[in-house]
């Protein structure tokens, strides 16, 4: 496990971007493709919107990435708290990724239906030989001052999910019903970046980062054999103690 602090948000999404773009051309430098999952929120709003313009846009070769959903709400795709149109309109739109390379959620046919097509498009794409679980190249993932992360909530059946990729969330506590990656795929990416940002997640990240509090969904992410980055700024970092872990970047 990383963690990097930069002073605010703005400096947290650009050395994001830093990654994201060194990243894919390792990736793709090795095996020709760069597959991501990404997370809603507000969060990584700010990376999206970098790696759509100006210098990051130009530096990834978007015909050799494939894009999925780490969650997705069950929306129609137009709607306001629908992460696809979240990423659409912050990223899709900006950059000349093909049609067959963005992997959203079907949020257009029963949710269990959904939940089948999504696991298999993910084991399809991804198999990289029979029988191995699928491995995402990054996944990007944000965390609630609950200590969820993707769809996992504290409490929920699916994270004793074993077998599947992914599966469906849905109770009177959420506005909508979701699809989420489950850990089984989560804790398999070769790399894991966690944005985190705000006082308000400090309490939080004290409890994920440095009590490796069990209980907390976020605290369940150890990919086997993968990167583990939390990328925080200032204030989502203050209540960390133990400097060691604190990998401080220039502002
Ligand atoms: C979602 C996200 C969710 C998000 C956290 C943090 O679909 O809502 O996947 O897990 O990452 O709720 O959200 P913020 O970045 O807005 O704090």
């Amino acid at each position: 496990m990383q963690v990097s602090i930069s002073y605010d948000l703005e400096a947290l999404s650009r050395k994001a971007a830093e990654f994201f773009v060194a990243l894919s051309e390792e990736c793709i430098k090795k095996k020709g493709r760069f597959t991501v999952a990404l997370s809603g929120g507000s969060t990584p709003v700010r990376l999206y919107a970098l790696l759509g313009c100006a210098p990051y846009k130009q530096m990834i070769s978007w015909e050799r990435v494939h894009l999925f959903w780490a969650d997705e709400r069950f929306v129609p795709r137009d709607h306001r708290d629908s992460n696809y149109r979240n990423l659409n309109e912050n990223l899709l739109k900006k950059i000349p990724i093909p049609a067959g390379n963005v992997h959203p959620v079907r949020t257009d046919m029963p949710i269990s239906i959904s939940v089948d097509a999504y696991e298999e498009e993910v084991r399809a794409f991804l198999r990289t030989s029979q029988g191995k679980s699928p491995r995402f190249d990054l996944i990007i993932l944000g965390i609630g001052e609950d200590g969820h992360t993707a769809s996992l909530f504290p409490g929920s059946e699916v994270l004793k999910e074993r077998e599947r990729l992914v599966a469906s969330v849905g109770d009177e506590k959420h506005k909508h019903p979701r699809v989420t990656l489950t850990t089984v795929v989560i804790n398999n990416a070769a790399n894991i970046f966690f944005l985190v940002s705000g006082k308000e997640k400090a309490p939080i990240m004290k409890k994920v980062i440095e009590d490796r509090d069990s209980s907390l969904p976020a605290s369940l992410i150890e990919p086997k054999g993968g990167n583990l980055l939390f990328l925080l700024d200032e204030d989502a970092s203050r209540f960390l103690t133990r400097i060691n872990h604190k990998l401080k970047l220039c502002h």
